[in-house]
Protein backbone atom coordinates (compact mmCIF):
# COMPACT_ATOMS: atom_id res chain seq x y z
CA UNK A 1 0.00 0.00 0.00
CA UNK A 2 0.83 3.66 -0.79
CA UNK A 3 0.96 6.17 2.25
CA UNK A 4 -2.44 7.44 0.74
CA UNK A 5 -4.20 4.19 0.52
CA UNK A 6 -3.38 3.42 4.45
CA UNK A 7 -4.48 4.42 7.14
CA UNK A 8 -1.74 3.45 9.63
CA UNK A 9 0.69 4.49 7.06
CA UNK A 10 -1.67 8.08 6.80
CA UNK A 11 -2.26 9.06 10.19
CA UNK A 12 -0.37 10.76 12.53
CA UNK A 13 -1.96 8.61 15.54
CA UNK A 14 -2.43 5.00 16.19
CA UNK A 15 -4.70 2.90 14.75
CA UNK A 16 -6.34 0.32 16.79
CA UNK A 17 -8.06 -2.55 16.62
CA UNK A 18 -10.65 -5.14 19.07
CA UNK A 19 -9.00 -8.20 18.61
CA UNK A 20 -9.77 -11.60 20.01
CA UNK A 21 -7.16 -14.52 19.92
CA UNK A 22 -9.22 -16.95 17.60
CA UNK A 23 -8.91 -14.12 14.97
CA UNK A 24 -5.17 -14.25 15.58
CA UNK A 25 -4.83 -18.03 14.70
CA UNK A 26 -5.65 -16.83 10.66
CA UNK A 27 -3.31 -15.84 8.59
CA UNK A 28 -5.49 -13.76 6.62
CA UNK A 29 -6.52 -12.12 9.50
CA UNK A 30 -3.05 -11.48 11.18
CA UNK A 31 -2.18 -9.95 7.56
CA UNK A 32 -4.91 -7.43 7.69
CA UNK A 33 -4.39 -6.51 10.99
CA UNK A 34 -0.33 -5.74 10.72
CA UNK A 35 -0.91 -4.06 7.81
CA UNK A 36 -3.65 -1.48 8.17
CA UNK A 37 -3.52 -1.17 12.31
CA UNK A 38 -0.43 -0.07 14.77
CA UNK A 39 -2.34 -1.11 18.36
CA UNK A 40 -4.30 -3.59 19.46
CA UNK A 41 -6.87 -4.01 22.19
CA UNK A 42 -8.40 -7.49 23.48
CA UNK A 43 -11.61 -7.75 22.91
CA UNK A 44 -12.04 -9.71 26.50
CA UNK A 45 -8.95 -11.43 26.89
CA UNK A 46 -7.55 -8.90 28.92
CA UNK A 47 -11.13 -8.04 31.58
CA UNK A 48 -10.61 -9.07 35.45
CA UNK A 49 -12.95 -12.03 34.56
CA UNK A 50 -10.94 -13.45 32.29
CA UNK A 51 -7.60 -13.24 33.80
CA UNK A 52 -8.30 -12.95 37.58
CA UNK A 53 -9.52 -17.24 38.55
CA UNK A 54 -9.05 -16.81 42.78
CA UNK A 55 -7.58 -14.27 44.86
CA UNK A 56 -4.16 -16.05 43.85
CA UNK A 57 -4.92 -17.86 40.90
CA UNK A 58 -4.11 -15.49 37.34
CA UNK A 59 -4.68 -17.33 34.02
CA UNK A 60 -1.89 -15.17 31.87
CA UNK A 61 -2.48 -17.28 28.94
CA UNK A 62 -4.86 -15.98 26.46
CA UNK A 63 -3.11 -12.23 27.32
CA UNK A 64 -0.18 -13.20 27.21
CA UNK A 65 -0.68 -14.50 23.35
CA UNK A 66 -2.11 -11.30 22.55
CA UNK A 67 0.91 -9.48 24.17
CA UNK A 68 3.37 -11.89 22.25
CA UNK A 69 1.22 -11.22 18.76
CA UNK A 70 1.78 -7.55 19.35
CA UNK A 71 5.47 -7.50 20.07
CA UNK A 72 6.17 -10.01 17.07
CA UNK A 73 4.55 -7.46 14.77
CA UNK A 74 5.79 -4.10 16.42
CA UNK A 75 2.44 -3.19 17.44
CA UNK A 76 1.09 -1.42 20.53
CA UNK A 77 -1.28 -2.83 23.15
CA UNK A 78 -4.06 -0.71 24.85
CA UNK A 79 -4.93 -2.31 27.60
CA UNK A 80 -8.60 -2.75 28.69
CA UNK A 81 -9.73 -2.78 31.12
CA UNK A 82 -8.24 -2.68 34.96
CA UNK A 83 -11.63 -1.82 36.99
CA UNK A 84 -14.99 -2.64 34.94
CA UNK A 85 -18.32 -3.52 36.89
CA UNK A 86 -19.28 -5.50 34.47
CA UNK A 87 -16.00 -8.21 34.53
CA UNK A 88 -15.99 -8.67 38.50
CA UNK A 89 -15.05 -12.45 38.92
CA UNK A 90 -17.93 -14.19 40.64
CA UNK A 91 -15.50 -15.49 43.37
CA UNK A 92 -14.92 -11.78 44.29
CA UNK A 93 -18.43 -10.81 43.91
CA UNK A 94 -19.52 -13.53 46.01
CA UNK A 95 -17.17 -12.87 49.19
CA UNK A 96 -18.66 -10.02 49.78
CA UNK A 97 -15.90 -7.97 50.97
CA UNK A 98 -16.11 -5.21 53.08
CA UNK A 99 -13.82 -1.90 51.28
CA UNK A 100 -10.71 -2.72 53.12
CA UNK A 101 -10.83 -5.95 52.30
CA UNK A 102 -12.34 -4.98 48.35
CA UNK A 103 -9.31 -2.46 47.74
CA UNK A 104 -6.54 -4.20 49.30
CA UNK A 105 -7.16 -7.07 46.45
CA UNK A 106 -8.25 -4.85 43.52
CA UNK A 107 -4.83 -3.40 44.64
CA UNK A 108 -2.94 -6.34 44.35
CA UNK A 109 -4.68 -7.07 41.08
CA UNK A 110 -4.13 -4.22 39.20
CA UNK A 111 -0.05 -4.42 40.46
CA UNK A 112 -0.18 -7.61 39.51
CA UNK A 113 -1.18 -7.33 35.77
CA UNK A 114 0.33 -3.96 35.12
CA UNK A 115 3.46 -5.01 36.28
CA UNK A 116 3.49 -8.31 33.94
CA UNK A 117 3.09 -6.20 31.17
CA UNK A 118 5.08 -2.94 31.74
CA UNK A 119 6.70 -1.53 28.90
CA UNK A 120 4.19 -3.89 26.72
CA UNK A 121 0.78 -2.72 27.42
CA UNK A 122 1.72 1.33 26.59
CA UNK A 123 -2.11 2.09 28.01
CA UNK A 124 -4.76 1.14 30.31
CA UNK A 125 -8.21 1.43 30.65
CA UNK A 126 -8.02 2.19 34.04
CA UNK A 127 -11.91 2.19 34.73
CA UNK A 128 -14.32 1.93 32.16
CA UNK A 129 -18.17 2.62 32.49
CA UNK A 130 -18.76 4.27 36.13
CA UNK A 131 -21.06 7.17 34.85
CA UNK A 132 -24.58 6.92 33.98
CA UNK A 133 -25.45 9.24 31.17
CA UNK A 134 -27.25 11.86 33.01
CA UNK A 135 -23.57 11.99 34.81
CA UNK A 136 -24.84 10.12 37.95
CA UNK A 137 -22.80 6.79 39.06
CA UNK A 138 -23.83 3.78 37.53
CA UNK A 139 -25.33 1.82 41.09
CA UNK A 140 -27.29 -0.98 39.38
CA UNK A 141 -24.71 -4.04 39.29
CA UNK A 142 -21.50 -2.51 40.44
CA UNK A 143 -19.65 -3.67 42.94
CA UNK A 144 -17.54 -0.16 43.81
CA UNK A 145 -20.53 1.61 44.01
CA UNK A 146 -22.41 -1.00 46.44
CA UNK A 147 -19.06 -1.37 48.71
CA UNK A 148 -17.84 2.26 48.71
CA UNK A 149 -18.87 5.33 49.84
CA UNK A 150 -16.76 7.96 47.82
CA UNK A 151 -16.22 5.57 44.80
CA UNK A 152 -14.75 8.53 43.32
CA UNK A 153 -11.81 8.53 45.38
CA UNK A 154 -11.48 4.61 44.84
CA UNK A 155 -11.27 5.14 41.06
CA UNK A 156 -8.18 7.33 42.19
CA UNK A 157 -6.81 5.08 44.33
CA UNK A 158 -6.60 2.60 41.44
CA UNK A 159 -5.14 5.15 38.78
CA UNK A 160 -2.35 6.13 41.10
CA UNK A 161 -1.71 2.02 41.70
CA UNK A 162 -1.27 1.67 38.10
CA UNK A 163 1.35 4.70 37.74
CA UNK A 164 3.00 3.40 40.59
CA UNK A 165 4.04 0.07 39.19
CA UNK A 166 4.45 1.66 35.66
CA UNK A 167 4.97 5.64 34.95
CA UNK A 168 5.06 5.49 31.25
CA UNK A 169 1.91 4.11 30.88
CA UNK A 170 -0.64 6.28 29.97
CA UNK A 171 -4.16 5.92 31.67
CA UNK A 172 -7.40 6.34 30.28
CA UNK A 173 -11.17 6.70 32.23
CA UNK A 174 -13.26 4.91 29.50
CA UNK A 175 -17.11 5.00 28.75
CA UNK A 176 -19.86 5.75 25.84
CA UNK A 177 -22.17 7.85 24.54
CA UNK A 178 -19.41 10.09 26.02
CA UNK A 179 -20.03 12.39 22.76
CA UNK A 180 -24.14 12.39 23.02
CA UNK A 181 -24.40 12.73 27.12
CA UNK A 182 -23.57 16.67 27.98
CA UNK A 183 -24.36 15.06 31.96
CA UNK A 184 -21.59 12.13 31.34
CA UNK A 185 -18.99 14.76 30.13
CA UNK A 186 -20.19 17.02 32.86
CA UNK A 187 -19.55 14.22 35.21
CA UNK A 188 -16.16 13.11 33.64
CA UNK A 189 -14.95 16.66 33.73
CA UNK A 190 -15.88 16.44 37.57
CA UNK A 191 -13.77 13.53 38.01
CA UNK A 192 -10.70 14.93 36.22
CA UNK A 193 -10.80 17.97 38.08
CA UNK A 194 -11.56 16.52 41.23
CA UNK A 195 -8.31 13.54 40.63
CA UNK A 196 -5.97 16.87 39.47
CA UNK A 197 -6.87 18.75 42.68
CA UNK A 198 -6.15 15.55 44.48
CA UNK A 199 -2.72 14.42 42.89
CA UNK A 200 -4.32 11.03 41.17
CA UNK A 201 -2.92 10.54 37.41
CA UNK A 202 -4.88 10.64 34.42
CA UNK A 203 -3.82 11.30 31.24
CA UNK A 204 -6.68 10.79 28.90
CA UNK A 205 -10.60 10.19 28.48
CA UNK A 206 -12.02 7.57 26.16
CA UNK A 207 -15.02 7.50 23.87
CA UNK A 208 -16.19 4.09 23.02
CA UNK A 209 -17.88 5.49 20.30
CA UNK A 210 -20.42 2.58 18.99
CA UNK A 211 -22.51 4.82 17.44
CA UNK A 212 -25.11 4.26 13.98
CA UNK A 213 -24.64 6.02 11.02
CA UNK A 214 -27.87 7.84 11.61
CA UNK A 215 -26.27 9.41 14.72
CA UNK A 216 -26.45 13.17 14.48
CA UNK A 217 -23.07 14.50 13.10
CA UNK A 218 -23.09 18.03 14.76
CA UNK A 219 -23.11 16.76 18.26
CA UNK A 220 -20.64 13.87 17.89
CA UNK A 221 -18.76 17.05 16.75
CA UNK A 222 -19.02 19.47 19.20
CA UNK A 223 -19.13 16.04 22.00
CA UNK A 224 -16.00 15.72 21.14
CA UNK A 225 -14.70 19.45 21.31
CA UNK A 226 -16.31 19.28 24.41
CA UNK A 227 -13.95 16.57 25.70
CA UNK A 228 -10.81 17.88 24.25
CA UNK A 229 -11.43 20.90 26.19
CA UNK A 230 -10.33 18.82 29.26
CA UNK A 231 -6.61 19.08 27.79
CA UNK A 232 -5.98 15.11 28.35
CA UNK A 233 -5.39 12.79 25.31
CA UNK A 234 -9.01 11.82 23.53
CA UNK A 235 -9.41 7.61 22.26
CA UNK A 236 -12.29 6.78 20.23
CA UNK A 237 -11.86 3.61 21.41
CA UNK A 238 -14.30 0.77 20.52
CA UNK A 239 -15.26 2.77 17.04
CA UNK A 240 -18.27 0.73 15.18
CA UNK A 241 -20.72 2.38 12.96
CA UNK A 242 -24.28 0.68 12.91
CA UNK A 243 -26.10 0.63 9.78
CA UNK A 244 -29.00 -1.94 10.09
CA UNK A 245 -30.73 0.48 12.41
CA UNK A 246 -33.86 -0.54 12.69
CA UNK A 247 -33.05 -4.56 13.34
CA UNK A 248 -34.40 -5.03 10.08
CA UNK A 249 -34.60 -8.81 9.13
CA UNK A 250 -34.29 -8.46 5.36
CA UNK A 251 -31.54 -5.61 5.74
CA UNK A 252 -29.29 -5.30 2.64
CA UNK A 253 -26.11 -3.58 2.43
CA UNK A 254 -27.18 -2.01 -0.62
CA UNK A 255 -24.34 0.39 -2.71
CA UNK A 256 -26.18 3.10 -1.07
CA UNK A 257 -26.27 2.43 2.40
CA UNK A 258 -22.56 1.73 1.74
CA UNK A 259 -22.38 5.26 0.75
CA UNK A 260 -24.02 6.38 3.44
CA UNK A 261 -21.66 4.38 5.80
CA UNK A 262 -18.27 5.52 4.06
CA UNK A 263 -19.65 9.16 4.87
CA UNK A 264 -20.31 8.55 8.59
CA UNK A 265 -16.68 6.84 8.97
CA UNK A 266 -14.87 9.91 6.98
CA UNK A 267 -17.31 12.62 9.74
CA UNK A 268 -15.92 11.28 12.51
CA UNK A 269 -12.20 10.88 11.95
CA UNK A 270 -12.14 14.70 10.25
CA UNK A 271 -13.84 15.56 13.55
CA UNK A 272 -11.05 13.84 15.54
CA UNK A 273 -8.25 15.41 13.30
CA UNK A 274 -9.57 18.88 14.18
CA UNK A 275 -8.75 18.36 17.91
CA UNK A 276 -5.41 19.41 19.00
CA UNK A 277 -2.50 17.16 17.79
CA UNK A 278 -1.19 16.77 20.91
CA UNK A 279 -4.26 15.32 22.41
CA UNK A 280 -4.77 12.78 19.09
CA UNK A 281 -4.18 9.34 21.00
CA UNK A 282 -5.79 6.46 18.46
CA UNK A 283 -8.81 5.95 16.77
CA UNK A 284 -9.68 2.09 17.99
CA UNK A 285 -12.51 0.53 15.84
CA UNK A 286 -13.79 -2.67 17.94
CA UNK A 287 -13.17 -5.38 15.42
CA UNK A 288 -11.48 -5.76 12.16
CA UNK A 289 -14.01 -7.04 9.40
CA UNK A 290 -17.62 -7.44 9.96
CA UNK A 291 -17.47 -10.99 10.33
CA UNK A 292 -16.10 -10.73 13.25
CA UNK A 293 -18.12 -7.86 15.37
CA UNK A 294 -19.96 -8.46 18.61
CA UNK A 295 -22.69 -6.63 17.19
CA UNK A 296 -23.42 -9.87 14.86
CA UNK A 297 -24.88 -11.32 18.60
CA UNK A 298 -25.19 -8.07 20.73
CA UNK A 299 -27.50 -5.87 17.80
CA UNK A 300 -28.39 -7.56 14.47
CA UNK A 301 -27.24 -10.54 12.43
CA UNK A 302 -27.27 -8.37 9.36
CA UNK A 303 -24.61 -5.99 11.00
CA UNK A 304 -21.86 -4.46 8.65
CA UNK A 305 -20.14 -1.91 11.10
CA UNK A 306 -16.76 -2.25 10.52
CA UNK A 307 -13.88 -1.45 7.78
CA UNK A 308 -13.40 -4.83 6.29
CA UNK A 309 -15.61 -7.19 4.41
CA UNK A 310 -16.00 -10.97 5.53
CA UNK A 311 -13.24 -12.12 3.31
CA UNK A 312 -10.99 -9.27 4.61
CA UNK A 313 -11.73 -6.70 1.50
CA UNK A 314 -11.38 -3.18 2.21
CA UNK A 315 -15.24 -1.71 2.40
CA UNK A 316 -15.82 2.05 0.89
CA UNK A 317 -16.08 2.82 4.84
CA UNK A 318 -12.70 2.40 4.95
CA UNK A 319 -11.77 4.94 2.01
CA UNK A 320 -14.29 6.87 4.43
CA UNK A 321 -11.79 6.80 6.92
CA UNK A 322 -9.10 7.48 4.87
CA UNK A 323 -10.97 10.28 3.46
CA UNK A 324 -11.28 11.96 6.96
CA UNK A 325 -7.42 11.31 7.58
C1 LIG B 1 -17.61 -6.63 24.58
C2 LIG B 1 -16.94 -7.62 23.65
O1 LIG B 1 -16.97 -7.12 22.33
C3 LIG B 1 -17.63 -8.93 23.73
O2 LIG B 1 -16.94 -9.90 22.94
C4 LIG B 1 -17.71 -9.39 25.19
O3 LIG B 1 -18.41 -10.54 25.29
C5 LIG B 1 -18.39 -8.34 26.03
O4 LIG B 1 -17.70 -7.13 25.90
N1 LIG B 1 -18.02 -1.78 25.98
C6 LIG B 1 -16.76 -2.21 26.33
C7 LIG B 1 -16.25 -3.48 25.75
O5 LIG B 1 -16.02 -1.52 27.03
O6 LIG B 1 -15.39 -4.15 26.63
C8 LIG B 1 -17.39 -4.39 25.31
O7 LIG B 1 -16.81 -5.48 24.64
C9 LIG B 1 -18.35 -3.63 24.44
C10 LIG B 1 -18.97 -2.49 25.19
Amino acid sequence: DKEEDNIRLKAKFDIGAAVTNRELSSAQYANTLRTHYSQITAEFEMKMAHIWKGENNYDWAAADEMVNFAQTNNMKVHGHTLVWYSSFPNWFKSANYDSAAFESRVKTYIERVVQRYKGKVVSWDVANEIFNDNGTLRSENCPVYQTFRDPIAFYGRCFAYARAIDPDAKLFYNDYNVVLASGKRGAMRQLVNRFQADGYPIDGLGDQFHYMVSTNRNTIRNGLTDMAGSGLLIHISELDIRVNVNREDDYVYLPSEQAKHAEAYRDIVSFYESIPQNQKFAITTWGVADNGTWLRDWWHPKEYPLLFDDSFQKKRAYNGFLEGL
